[in-house]
């Protein structure tokens, strides 16, 4: 496996190509690292399930490069989801959708929809592009971490999740840290009405404000339960607990108003909950570093992404 940083147009064409040849690819998106495949050959994709050590009855999200490939991959789009996508996109959303024959059962896990993304981050975009012109139809790519463990959003976390299970054609292509910090918005676009599936940057708001519709998403103080998206996941190696009680030792993740208790790791200080989403899973990472037994943390309060955050602390925090 090679690490690639600041890659050079021509780099970024070898790493289509790569992908084309059925080797993996992982790259940088706005929300956090992907772990990707050419999403029509079924080998390539079977060894992103083996190098995450992933279930194969979980879905995998297909990154395309404009919305003018979706019809490749999805058919009957509802209008509410057209809305979503000429708004969004490229952005941090994901939307199902009724899957084309080009979805196999080996993206969809069997079901008869898929997920579909364009990502923002322009180093993604250029490798998506260039993997078009190479006569790829799209890039398959979960978060590039071990299953259940926390996403990376940096090219060396995901060296460090994944670096060893990766192949000797295998490429990281390094593209800073990501700037939005947790995953996409998922949506389930096959009803009458959208339906959150998991919280993300695209909030609530802004899915009712371009749809004119109300949404469903199940009150973010239940965890959302779907097929494919878990009670535990995003767990560092540290228990993370929810709250404001710190024990001497523990590390402690909280809005820059909180105060440090004594004898406590500060490991983040975000000054607003969009740094807070930003921050978040490399400061979880770094009390695994620092090999702390506990992280404390006190979830924002509100709406907007605030909302997303806390899916994935009582994620984090379960068990
Ligand atoms: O921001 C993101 O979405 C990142 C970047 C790389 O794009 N990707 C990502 O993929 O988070 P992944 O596989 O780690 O998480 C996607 C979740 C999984 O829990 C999967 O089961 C669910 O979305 N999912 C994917 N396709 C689905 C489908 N057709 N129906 C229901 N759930 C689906
Ligand atoms: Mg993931």
């Amino acid at each position: 496996m090679k690490i690639i940083s600041n890659p050079t147009h021509n780099e970024i064409k070898l790493a289509a190509k790569a992908l084309k040849d059925g080797h993996l690819v992982a790259f940088p998106t706005e929300t956090v690292y992907g772990l990707g495949a050419d999403a029509i050959n079924e080998k390539a994709v079977s060894r992103i399930y083996s190098v995450k050590g992933r279930p194969t009855d979980h879905p995998l999200i297909v990154h395309i490069s404009s919305i003018k490939q979706l019809d490749k991959w999805v058919i009957d789009i509802p209008e509410y989801a057209i809305k979503l996508a000429s708004e969004f996109w490229p952005g941090p959303m994901t939307l199902i959708l009724k899957r084309s024959s080009l979805a196999k059962d080996f993206i969809t896990g069997g079901q008869e929809n898929v997920g579909v993304r364009v990502p923002a981050h322009p180093m993604a975009l250029a490798l998506l592009n260039k993997f078009h012109k190479v006569g790829g139809f799209g890039i398959a790519a979960p978060s590039a971490n071990r299953f259940g463990a926390v996403s990376p959003t940096s090219a060396a976390a995901v060296d460090e999740e994944l670096g060893k299970y990766l192949g000797p054609k295998d490429l990281i292509l390094d593209g800073d840290r990501c700037q939005v910090g947790i995953e996409s918005t998922i949506i389930d676009c096959t009803k009458l009405v959208p339906k959150v599936l998991r919280p993300g940057g695209i909030t609530l708001e802004m899915i009712q404000k371009v749809t004119s519709l109300k949404l469903i998403f199940k009150n973010d103080k239940n965890d959302v339960k779907t097929s494919g998206l878990l009670d535990s996941h995003y767990s560092p190696k540290a228990k993370v607990v929810i709250g404001i009680v710190t024990e001497p030792g523990d590390g402690l993740i909280a809005l820059k108003k909180c105060p440090t208790p004594p004898n406590v790791v500060r490991l983040a200080s975000p000054a607003n909950v969009t740094e807070y989403a930003m921050i978040l899973y490399e400061s979880l990472r770094m009390g695994d570093q620092k090999a702390l037994k506990r992280i404390v943390v006190i979830p924002p309060d509100g709406d907007g992404i605030a909302i997303a955050i806390r899916d994935r602390l009582l994620k984090a925090a379960f068990g």
